[in-house]
């Protein structure tokens, strides 16, 4: 979808969706809507006052436009903003305008701000609004239209500086977007494979290094525990590594890498799923897709600081060879870990992962996972779990998800629980008892980083949902692109400011 910027008048503005701002309580007393109103001849006015329509932040209200209507908008659609302009509140209403006009072919946004990173998140909102899963569509359920042009309109003739905010708020929302693809996409058709293509074409296509390794290169390469988790599969795991280098950065940029948990499909192994849990597994690689995601556009925004994308991919499934609880497996890091319930198989991916990640000397170093149950329990479908030995990076992260509006809590290590992860026959168990399960994953994990600054990010809660929630859309949402960019963002402007 093209998003542009343009000075055209909202009483004027040929689309399908006209879509307006309001703020406050008294929604008409905003110059904007009482000149609408005064072309609609007071229909707004009657209809607010009729549903009492207050501007809460995100709510909406379609105006039933009069039949001789002045206006050259098909649709006119009101949205609040509530009291305070924050981005994510911009991008909620970008969201809600995107998402209206969806099935239509064109859309006017009217800007509350000119400010550019308010419109930065305005694109970003409009371009994740109109999204929508149709690949598996056919004939009357394919969507007739879909919306392919929407203008942002400001009162003023657009800088140059405010249509680059425009362009990076599109490139984040495809980055989103091609996330939530990949998460979509049904695990018959997204193998470890036909994933590692997809990273490997978006990242050939920007010019920036894909490196995939089969499973002969994983075997070489050293990964036992991939290994382990891939055995009960027909399917060939892969090793993703796309790699960022900026051709410009700046001395004593950061280099930062991200790791995602690729699991295509989670079946639980032997220690097998009840089906009511196993049917949306498909989602167990949406730290994997956001990982790719982030990288991708990290590139594209040309943003001064190297970043690195770390996937491990199998499917966890079950056969004759398949991985055994009590088995035990050495790891790349050379510790042993005993098996205690396959169905802990992501932190077994990641382990290998964050081992390769280190070798890379990064300074942040930054995983997504959809790694446990118990994270959901303790932080419902739409949080997720932050998890550091750094409390700087901590605090970065949150603020980073602060802005954007996604939400993360943070969550303890504590090391009473690292006794469960005591084995009498190996180095590490890899899983403790159910409760703070979600706590001593991410004590395993800690296990393989060392002393890199460090932060686990528990999204099976939000990563994928039941129903749309505020921003987010039903199925996978692309949790975390946009923070992870924000991060990125933030680190390059600290930097750029203390050096
Ligand atoms: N992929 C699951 C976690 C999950 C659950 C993600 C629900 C999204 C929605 C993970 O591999 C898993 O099965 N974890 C187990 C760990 C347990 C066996 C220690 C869990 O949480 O039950
Ligand atoms: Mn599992
Ligand atoms: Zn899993």
């Amino acid at each position: 979808m093209k998003i542009s910027l343009s000075n055209d008048a909202p009483q004027s503005v040929v689309a399908d969706w006209l879509v307006v701002p309001a703020s406050g309580k008294k929604p008409l007393n905003e110059p904007l809507l009482q000149k609408l109103d005064r072309t609609l001849g007071g229909a707004i006015a009657a209809q607010v006052k009729e549903e009492s329509f207050e501007a809460k932040r995100g709510k909406t209200l379609q105006i039933t436009l009069p039949l001789k209507s002045r206006l050259r908008a098909k649709q006119l659609l009101i949205v609040g903003l509530g009291d305070a302009l924050s981005e994510a509140t911009v991008r909620l209403y970008g969201v809600k305008a995107g998402r209206a006009a969806q099935s239509h072919s064109s859309l006017a946004v009217v800007a509350p701000s000119t400010d550019p990173s308010v419109l930065r998140a305005l694109a970003d909102g409009v371009g994740t609004g109109a999204y929508r899963y149709t690949r598996y569509l056919t004939g009357s359920r394919l969507p007739k239209k879909q919306l392919s042009k929407a203008g942002i309109l400001l009162e003023r003739k657009p800088s140059a500086e405010q249509k680059h905010a425009v362009t990076e708020g599109s490139i984040s929302a495809e980055a989103v977007n091609f996330a939530r693809d990949l998460v979509n996409c049904p695990p018959n058709d997204l193998t470890a494979t036909v994933l590692a293509e997809e990273a490997r074409a978006k990242a050939t296509a920007i010019g920036i290094d894909c490196k995939v390794w089969d499973k002969k290169g994983i075997e070489k390469l050293g990964m036992p525990l991939l290994l382990a988790v891939n055995r009960g599969s027909h399917e060939e795991p892969r090793f993703i590594h796309i790699t960022y280098k900026p051709k410009h950065a700046p001395e004593g940029m950061p280099r930062v890498v991200f790791v995602g948990k690729g699991l295509t499909f989670d079946s639980g192994g032997l220690c097998i799923k009840p089906a009511a849990s196993m049917l949306d597994m498909k989602c167990d690689m949406a730290g994997a897709a956001m990982t790719i995601a982030t990288v991708i556009a990290a590139a594209q925004l040309a943003l001064p600081i190297e970043v690195h994308a770390l996937v491990g991919s199998t499917d966890n499934m079950l056969g004759g060879n398949a991985f055994r609880p009590g088995d035990v497996y050495p790891s790349r890091d050379g510790k042993t870990v005993e098996i205690i319930n396959t169905d802990a198989e992501g932190r077994l991916v990641l382990a290998d992962a964050l081992t390769y990640a280190r070798e890379l000397k990064p300074d942040y170093l930054i995983d997504h996972a959809t790694l446990t149950g118990a994270c959901m329990v303790a932080l419902g479908n739409y949080r997720a779990g932050m998890f550091s030995n750094d409390e700087q990076l901590l605090e970065q992260y949150r603020q980073a998800g602060e802005t954007t509006g996604e939400q993360f809590w943070p969550m303890p290590m504590d090391e009473e629980l690292r006794d469960e992860l005591k084995s009498s026959i190996a180095d590490l168990k890899h899983t403790g008892s159910r409760l703070g399960g979600a706590i001593t994953a991410a004590l395993f994990l800690k296990e393989f980083v060392g002393d890199t600054p460090w932060i686990h990010l528990d999204i099976a809660g939000p990563a994928f949902l039941d129903k749309v929630q505020g921003a987010q859309p039903k199925g996978g949402t692309g949790f975390g692109v946009l923070t992870g960019l924000q991060f990125l963002r933030a680190l390059a402007k600290g930097r750029a400011t203390s050096a």
